[in-house]
């Protein structure tokens, strides 16, 4: 039987550095094996290891139309974290994946959709924003909110430009406070989506800080969007990823397996999932 513990190995391609004090790095990785590549959808997740080091829970970056790589954005914050930051190109890391649930793609369909994201948690909206691109056809409108505290904590700065320039996207920057020769919104995410006021017919898609969550989807639920058409990802910390450690519970839920998509609908009732 297969043990879904052992992960498998993938090579370091690619190292970007997202934000000037190297504290936000993105790593995409090529199979080793062909026998281990895997379909998956945006918002899945997996486990990222490094032997003898630990492993943890990262957002997939990439979109699954991206064959052969997968994209991973990794935050130092403290040891696995830690580790990663020190990998080179050619490194051979260890991943178990995909795990977790996606934002509903096929629902979606035909409708107009706005994501809404604040500071690396970007990653999984990215890939969303990627395979709606790349599918482009089977949506309608699609509107884009993202903040950081400043400019520089802004991730994926090549792709947000070409992003500006497409005329099949509205794309809203925002930071905190103003700084020179900036010329997107300044505020938080959720008074830009205010001032923004996105057709509240869309599917809303909502990744970042708990408090930006928080707060924004009370924006969301003023502007006339029904709860079940909010989607939101919630982070847990987490062991096993598959619902065996009972580390990651809300209410009757654990988050690696019954999410971490969950609609507003899920979690409205659920006091402790914001
Ligand atoms: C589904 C999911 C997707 C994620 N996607 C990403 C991603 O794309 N990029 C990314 O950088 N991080 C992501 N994270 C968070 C990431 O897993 C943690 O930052 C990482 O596990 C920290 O490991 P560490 O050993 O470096 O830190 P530790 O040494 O374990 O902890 C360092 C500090 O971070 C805090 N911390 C650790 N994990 C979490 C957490 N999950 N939530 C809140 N605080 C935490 C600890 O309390 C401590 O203060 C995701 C988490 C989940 C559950
Ligand atoms: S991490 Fe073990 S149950 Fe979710």
């Amino acid at each position: 039987m297969e043990n879904t513990y052992i992960p498998f190995p993938m090579k370091v391609e690619k190292i970007i550095d997202e934000n000037p004090d190297r504290s936000l790095k993105t790593f995409d990785l090529s199979y080793v094996n062909n026998a281990d590549k895997f379909d998956y959808l945006p918002g899945q997740f997996c486990e990222f290891s490094i032997l003898g080091k630990g492993e943890s829970p990262f957002g997939i970056a990439s979109s699954p139309t991206e064959k052969d790589i997968l994209k991973f954005t990794v935050n130092r914050t403290g040891s696995v974290t830690n580790e990663i930051h020190y990998l080179r190109i050619g490194d051979i890391v260890g991943i178990r994946g995909p795990l977790g649930n996606w934002y509903p793609v096929e629902k979606f369909k035909g409708g107009n959709i706005v994501i809404i994201g604040g500071g690396f948690a970007f990653t999984t909206l990215r890939s969303l924003l990627i395979y709606l691109l790349e599918n482009r056809d089977d949506y309608g409108e699609i509107t884009v909110i993202y903040g950081a505290r400043n400019p520089d904590l802004l991730i994926y700065k090549e792709e947000l430009k070409i992003w500006d320039k497409r005329d099949d996207l509205t794309l809203h920057l925002t930071i905190d406070t103003p700084v020179d020769n900036w010329k997107g919104h300044c505020g938080f995410v959720p008074t830009i989506t205010k001032e923004v006021a996105p057709d509240p017919t869309s599917w809303a898609v909502v990744c970042g800080p708990p408090i930006m969550i928080k707060f924004t989807l009370p924006v969301l639920k003023e502007i006339g969007f029904p709860d079940k058409k909010i989607y939101t990802s919630l982070e847990r910390r987490m062991k096993c990823g598959i619902g065996k450690c009972g580390r990651c519970g809300i209410g009757s839920k654990y988050v690696c397996i019954d999410g971490p998509v969950f609609s507003y609908e899920e979690l409205k009732n659920i006091p402790e999932a914001f």
